[in-house]
């Protein structure tokens, strides 16, 4: 598949997840999708709770599928809202964990493609596994 249809699949996977947000308190639906190295696709929702701090967002639901699944490496991850909001801290750092190098796109409920962008470039410096090892 050509990279450019492998990206609207990716972002068209975020939307129809999109759909199924369970967003009751901020009414804020995210969709997200991320594609493994081995080509098969996650996709994941925000998931509200009404104690609110239990909420978690729809990037980490994919990556922690994609992730239960055994699959630890990925090329792309895509994230769908109705403004093209951009992930979270605490999601930039999950997907830092696996791969500086994940293609990151930022798309809107229509399928406009809003921002293209890596995970190094949305997290710089990123704290990591190194930082643990070194003495
Ligand atoms: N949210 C995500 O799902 N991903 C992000 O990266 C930003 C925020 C969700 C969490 C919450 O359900 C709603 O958006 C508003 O913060």
């Amino acid at each position: 598949m050509a990279a450019n249809e492998m990206r609207e699949k990716l972002i068209e996977k975020a939307a129809e997840a999109y759909q199924k947000a369970h967003a009751p308190y901020s009414n804020y639906s995210v969709g997200a999708a991320v594609l493994a190295d081995d080509g098969e696709i996650y996709d994941g929702i925000n998931i509200e709770n009404a104690v609110y701090p239990l909420t978690i967002c729809a990037e980490r639901v994919a990556i922690f599928k994609a992730v239960s699944a055994g699959k630890k490496k990925f090329k792309a991850i895509a994230v769908v809202t109705k403004n093209g909001g951009t992930p979270c801290g605490s999601c930039r750092q999950v997907m830092a964990e696996f791969g500086l190098d994940t293609v990151v796109y930022i798309a809107d409920t229509s399928g406009k493609l809003i921002q293209t962008t890596t995970v190094s470039e949305l997290l710089p410096n990123a704290f990591g596994e190194g930082d643990l090892n070194e003495s």
